[in-house]
């Protein structure tokens, strides 16, 4: 052994640890919402199109990134050039990287630790722990806190435990347990009327709204989140890849199963809401919207849930259940930035720069929890939308330029022998130095106007 890195076992395990980084609160939630005030399958299909044209080929620089350097996003970067300038920007950019992936875990640890509680509600309710269903249901600051809490204490456990034994094994516990519920919901939901309204807002595309560049960008945006990308998230995934394994390939599966999943979460969400307005819930706000955004998940499903009596109280058990599994795993992922970057760099064990990573983060989420309305949503406006796409733009530029085409070719090549003779091979380099970065900062330049 020459080294104490860690290694995902299989091509499988890699699968589900990346999907599930990848299919979070962005799939089940943001994607529908957004394809419901966006013109349904229109959006659906500028979605599919930017995570393919886009989204893909910048995950595959930063998985290709990940497995050449075989480092955490810090030490990657400062490595690639033996040029000191090229070295110092490196370094700049992991650090970036790095503190956006801190500020990401710390808001969405808070997000996950609501869904946590509104899981908690119909569990006290079914157990007829009436003053904890109040408690869970209410928005104090003491709740908010401890479910963040529970959510920092659980991913630190799984990341403290290491890759195979920790992200590998959760994943693949979790992943399925996740498609399970998500299906078992959609066959419910659509035995309830006013399904089908939904699924014909859902599919049928308002393609007026095709040429509209709000939709496109929130489409670009989307898959850049989405994808987990921008963060050094993928990139340390990609390090703990084996030799032999085919890069394109994983990553295609992985952009598939990532888009497959938002779009099966679109037959649940839409016609749950057609549902929930057959049911005399108000579904639309006052200028007509679809009601989206937390008030979606937070009022409109519970909504319809209570009005289900008992049958409700098991639908959100499993609807919570759904969305906290979803957010976990990638809330693991998130973590796994800083961890790698203390024990790579700092030498810290991994139990402890985990406690110490996940510590420092919960901190930060408390202080936004106290601050909710100055912080909130500027910190997921800051990370988000600006920080990601130029990271995002930058990872494209290392992947494209730093490295040298040969060494591109000598790392695809390990796992594909053959890689020289495909498409990708053919269209992919240029891509990446090139279309991938104007696309990203033409779709960001529009959104500041
Ligand atoms: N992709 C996840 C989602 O859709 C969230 C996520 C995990 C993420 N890791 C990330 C977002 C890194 C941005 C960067 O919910």
């Amino acid at each position: 052994m020459t080294t104490a890195r860690g290694q995902f076992s299989s091509k499988t395990g890699f699968i589900l640890a990346a999907v599930g980084s990848a299919v979070g609160l962005g799939n089940i939630w943001g994607f529908p919402t957004q394809a419901a005030s966006n013109g349904g399958a229109a959006f659906l299909l500028v979605y599919l199109a930017m995570a393919f044209v886009v989204a893909y080929p910048a995950l595959m620089a930063e998985l290709t990134l990940g497995r050449y350097a075989r480092a955490n996003v810090v030490t990657a970067l400062s490595r690639l050039s033996a040029q000191a300038p090229l070295k110092r920007t490196g370094l700049v950019a992991g650090v970036a990287a790095l503190g956006v992936a801190v500020l990401i875990l710390s808001f969405y640890a808070i997000v996950t630790g609501w869904m946590l509680a509104e899981f908690i509600t119909p569990a006290a309710q079914l157990l007829q722990f009436e003053a904890l269903a109040s408690w869970s249901r209410g928005q104090s600051f003491g709740r908010n806190a401890l479910m963040c809490g529970v959510i920092s204490v659980l991913t630190i456990l799984i990341i403290a435990r290491g890759v195979e034994q920790g992200i590998e094994a959760w994943s693949t516990r979790l992943m399925p347990t996740l498609i399970v519920i998500l299906l078992g919901l959609i066959v419910y939901v659509f035995t309830q009327d006013g399904a089908l309204d939904g699924l014909r807002a859902y599919l049928v595309p308002d393609l007026s709204r095709l040429s509209d560049p709000a939709l496109i960008l929130s489409a670009m945006g989307q898959a850049f989140f989405s994808l987990s990308l921008g963060v050094g998230v993928m990139l340390i995934y990609g390090s703990y890849l084996r030799d032999t394994d085919n890069l394109p390939r994983l990553g295609a599966a992985v952009t598939l199963l990532d888009t497959g999943f938002a779009f099966i979460a679109g037959l649940l969400i839409l016609p749950a809401i057609y549902v929930a307005q057959a049911q005399g819930i108000e579904v639309f706000n006052s200028e007509g919207a679809l009601i989206a955004g937390p008030d979606l998940i937070f009022q409109v499903l519970p909504a319809l849930f209570e009005r289900m009596g008992q049958a409700g109280i098991w639908l959100s058990l499993a609807f919570f259940a759904l969305m906290s599994i979803a957010a976990l795993t990638s809330a693991i992922s998130l973590l796994e930035v800083p961890v790698s970057v203390a024990v790579e760099r700092w030498g810290l064990r991994r139990p402890a720069a985990a406690a110490l990573s996940g510590g420092v983060i919960f901190v930060i989420s408390v202080s936004i929890i106290a601050q909710f309305e100055q912080l909130f949503s500027a910190v997921v406006t800051l990370t988000t939308v600006y920080a990601q796409p130029l990271l995002g733009v930058l990872l494209c530029l290392f992947a494209g330029w730093v490295l040298h085409r040969h060494q591109l070719l000598k790392e695809l090549r390990k796992g594909h022998p053959e890689i020289e003779s495909t498409l990708f091979w053919r269209i992919w380099p240029f891509y990446i130095r090139y279309i991938c970065p104007t696309l990203i900062m033409a779709a960001f330049v529009q959104s500041l106007r």
